[in-house]
């Protein structure tokens, strides 16, 4: 797989060829975990065309984006508070290392992408090739989820974590993000994250800290797309969750 730069078009075209080869994967009938973003818009969509032709799959969304396009498309959806398993759970990811440790939450859903992504018998990540990295946290930012009563305490907590934090801000409003669940995000940029388990659990310590957007050993599988001679490939890659 070569890395090279992509152009805009080229990102969208690899990333709905992992969405349509994950969908390959969904059973007609069937109940999936529906993750966020961007690479996820063309798997819904695609899951759309597919009930269109009697495929009746549900969803269970992990954010309000993700609830608006299931419904756009007129997807079944299921509350997750109402679902205790799940075949199969597909999902985007900001960075995806040869393990198949994974740093989410760009999109500031990864609390309740990993709670769906906990639900499901198998989860499966899909990205474009630039997703790919030999060690998370070089380029992107790992996202806590903060309770805002506990701001002050976790951010203290952090700042003995050796990176930079920094609250996220919204576009569109004054002042900080706050989440599908009334929550503000810490974004932590490191040089390179060494031991991915141990930041998991370190945080997962935290009072306070609702979730976070690092993800370690409960991926099954990712689906990149990529480019090579010019055409839009896509490769399994196969991990063994500690699950
Ligand atoms: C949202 C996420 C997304 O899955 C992740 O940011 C990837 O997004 P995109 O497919 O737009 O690149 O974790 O919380």
């Amino acid at each position: 797989m070569q890395n090279h730069k992509l152009t805009k078009r080229q990102i969208e075209n690899v990333k709905k060829a992992a969405a349509l080869a994950a969908c390959e994967m969904i059973e007609p009938d069937s109940v999936i975990g529906l993750g966020s973003g961007s690479t996820m818009m063309h798997l819904a969509e695609e899951i759309g065309r597919r009930n269109k032709n009697g495929h009746n799959i549900s969803v269970v969304p992990t954010s309000y984006e993700m609830m608006l396009m299931a419904k756009m498309y007129n997807i079944p959806l299921l509350i997750i508070n109402n679902v205790t398993s799940l075949p199969l759970a597909i999902d985007g990811a900001d960075e995806i290392d040869p393990e198949g440790n994974a740093i989410k939450g760009k999109g500031g859903a990864q609390t309740c992408e990993k709670i769906v992504a906990s639900l499901a018998e198998q989860y499966v990540l899909i990205a474009d090739q630039t997703k790919l990295v030999d060690r998370l946290g070089k380029n992107m930012p790992v996202p806590v989820e903060v309770l805002p009563a506990a701001m002050g305490l976790v951010r203290r907590r952090l700042e003995s974590f050796d990176c930079e934090v920094t609250i996220r801000l919204g576009t569109g409003k004054v002042g900080p993000v706050i989440t599908d669940y009334g929550n503000m995000i810490l974004d932590l940029r490191f040089a390179g994250i060494d031991d991915c388990m141990m930041l998991d659990r370190r945080l997962n310590d935290i009072p306070g800290v609702v979730g976070h957007g690092l993800f370690t050993g409960i991926v099954d599988k990712a689906i990149a797309g990529f480019i090579e001679n010019g055409k839009t490939k896509t490769k399994i890659l196969k991990f063994k969750p500690t699950k």
